[in-house]
Order: structure tokens, then C-alpha cells, then sequence
């Protein structure tokens, strides 16, 4: 059975890009693969952040993603910083990777910008994410669009491992969603939805409830014109509006296109409702979790757990091919 293996920053609330474009695809794959989904608290200090509300984010993130269909008996979910074996093999990682690839990596030309000071702990990102892929023989990594560029250099370290070291990492697959992989901003549709836009109303949460959801799609950016029609250069604000509503009804966007004529109106409409009634499940089971911290934190600790057993295994063999002495 292939290795799934996915990772979600407990920085904000959860979106509908991350659902569309990543989650959804998660809890597709827990039957079919040996899935494993961490929260990555490790990632969310490579910014600057709040220590009192960290622990709480990634609890929630956890519940989000119980809440969206994730199922402890069929996957393993966990916190990062909860399996030592991510911090030890970036070390070992970054021995490998060079400057030079990080320097290229977008994210991080993109989040350091304006930023006075940017600590190492933000241009080593992709190593630490290159880890947390690796460690588990991961073949498959559903992730959106955006981790295109960090799953190619996870990809490039392992091979490079390998060629120095011999065989023993196993190289991954980006699994990239062919509708949803890209969520634009409601408010300004040429930037990606993002837990950290400077304003809120271009982002759906996922726990926003309806009349907000409705709110914000319906003065979703477009354009001057009225044919819907999905051509995302010219059109990107309401190819966003098909693609989540071709996400969510499992429509392909070009084709529903065709369903609206006669202006904006019945296309906002139509998403704001499928995306309502999307949500509402999801919702409600969050409440539920909500009540019992306890049994998410048992889910977690069991997750660990089984995570650790794996990482412990590939982390005895990258210490074997790396030559370092096992310990008397
Ligand atoms: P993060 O936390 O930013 O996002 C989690 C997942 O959501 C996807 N995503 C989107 N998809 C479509 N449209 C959007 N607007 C949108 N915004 C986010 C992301 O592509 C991602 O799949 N570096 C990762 C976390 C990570 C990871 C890993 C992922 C750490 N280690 C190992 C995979 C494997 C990140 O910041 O995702």
C-alpha cells in the first residue's frame, strides 16, 4: 500500500483553500493508503508568533481536521513536534541541501519580504518540510499548487541522499488536486486565499458561519463584464467562484460555467448556497470535538505514537548511511 503523508501549519484559522486544495484530498486517501497528516507546529515559529496561543492553534487545527472526515482508524494524525525524528533528520538534511536551492524557493522570497530581520529557522522551511516527507517513505504528498516548488526540492534532497549515500530515502510524488489546487483571495483574486491576508473578508474559514460565508462571496471581487466564463488570466475572480463551486459540487468549472447566463448574480448565489451546505456538516462535528479536548488529545498522543515507530525505522537507516556511530 503507497505512503501518503501531508502537513498543515496551525498559523490561522483552517480555509477553504486548504480544504479544497489539500484536506479534501486527505480524507479521500485514508482508504486506499497508509496515510499519515501532522500539524506542523515547528513550521508556524519560523515567523514571528504568539506563544500563548500556539498550543491552542494546534489543537484546534487538529479538530479541524477530524472535523473535516480525517478518522484516527484509518489514518494517523499527529503534531509534528511530537516525533523528535523531524528536527534530527533536518540537521542530517541540511547537510545535503545548499544555499543556493533555498535562496530560489518563492515562499521564502515572498514571506521575507519587508520582514526587518528573517531567521534562519525561515530560509531552512522546505528542509524542515523536506523531512517531515522523507522520514516516513512517503510516496505520495497531497498538497495545493503552492507546495509544487517545495515537494520538487524534497524530491531533489532525497535523490542527492541517495547518490551520495546510497539507496535509502525514498523519493515522493506531489499529488496536486486537478480542480481546487489553486483558491484565489474572494477580495483580490490574483493572490492565493491565506491564513495570513491582511484582510479578512477574502478568506472563508472554515467555521465561518452562513450569513458571513454568504457575505463574502457575494461581494467577491469579478469584473466589469457579466459572461461567466472560466478563464483564469482574464477572468480570475469568477473562475475562483467556479472553481469552489466546481470543488465542492464535483463539477468540472468549465462546463458549469455554461449553467449561469445573464450576469454575476446566480453564479455568487449558487456558490455561496453549495458552500453553506458543504460546510454545515463539518461545523457541526467540530462542536462535538469541541466538547471532548481530551479525546483529541488522546487521538494525538496514539498518533504520535505511530509515527514514531516509522521515523525511528528510516532514521536508523539514514544514521547507518551516513556513517554516524551507533550508540554503545
Ligand atoms: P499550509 O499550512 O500553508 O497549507 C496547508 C495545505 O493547504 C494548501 N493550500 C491551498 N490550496 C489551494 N488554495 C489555496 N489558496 C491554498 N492555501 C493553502 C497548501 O498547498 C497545503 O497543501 N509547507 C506546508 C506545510 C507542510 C507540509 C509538510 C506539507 C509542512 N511539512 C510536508 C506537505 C508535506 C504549508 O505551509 O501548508
Amino acid at each position: 500500500m503507497a505512503r501518503v503523508f501531508s502537513g498543515i501549519q496551525p498559523t490561522g484559522d483552517m480555509h477553504l483553500g486548504n480544504y479544497l486544495g489539500a484536506v479534501r484530498q486527505w480524507v479521500a486517501d485514508q482508504d486506499a493508503h497508509d496515510a499519515l497528516y501532522c500539524v506542523v507546529d515547528l513550521h508556524a515559529i519560523t515567523l514571528p508568533h504568539d506563544p500563548a496561543e500556539l498550543a491552542a492553534r494546534t489543537r484546534r487545527t487538529a479538530m479541524l481536521l477530524l472535523a473535516a472526515g480525517l478518522d484516527p482508524h484509518r489514518c494517523t494524525l499527529f503534531v509534528q513536534s511530537h516525533v523528535r525524528v523531524h528536527t534530527e533528520l533536518t540537521w542530517v538534511l541540511n547537510c545535503v541541501a545548499t544555499m543556493g536551492e533555498l535562496r530560489r524557493m518563492t515562499q521564502f522570497k515572498d514571506k521575507g519580504q519587508g520582514q526587518e530581520s528573517v531567521s534562519v529557522g525561515l530560509f531552512d522551511y522546505p528542509v524542515l518540510m523536506a523531512a517531515d516527507i522523507l522520514a516516513y517513505d512517503t510516496d505520495r504528498v497531497p498538497v495545493g499548487d503552492d507546495q509544487r516548488q517545495h515537494l520538487e526540492l524534497a524530491r531533489d534532497i532525497a535523490l542527492r541522499f541517495n547518490h551520495r549515500f546510497g539507496e535509502t530515502l525514498v523519493v515522493p510524488e506531489a499529488a496536486i488536486p486537478p480542480v481546487g489546487a489553486r483558491i484565489m483571495d474572494l477580495a483580490n483574486p490574483t493572490a492565493k486565499m491565506s491564513k495570513s491576508a491582511e484582510s479578512p473578508t477574502g478568506t472563508i474559514a472554515l467555521l465561518d458561519d452562513p450569513k458571513s460565508i454568504t457575505k463574502r462571496i457575494k461581494s467577491a471581487v469579478t469584473d466589469s463584464e457579466t459572461e461567466v466564463r472560466f478563464d483564469v488570466a482574464a477572468k480570475p475572480g469568477v473562475s475562483n467562484l467556479l472553481s469552489i463551486l466546481g470543488a465542492v459540487t464535483g463539477r468540472d468549472p468549465e462546463t458549469l460555467a455554461g449553467d449561469f447566463t445573464g450576469g454575476y448574480g446566480g453564479l455568487k448565489t449558487a456558490t455561496a448556497e453549495a458552500v453553506v451546505e458543504f460546510l454545515a456538516p463539518l461545523q457541526e462535528r467540530y462542536r462535538d470535538l469541541e466538547a471532548d479536548p481530551a479525546g483529541v488529545d488522546a487521538v494525538l498522543g496514539e498518533g504520535a505514537a505511530k509515527a514514531e515507530a516509522i521515523a525511528d525505522g528510516v532514521m536508523a537507516r539514514v544514521r547507518d548511511a551516513v556513517g554516524l556511530l551507533p550508540r554503545p
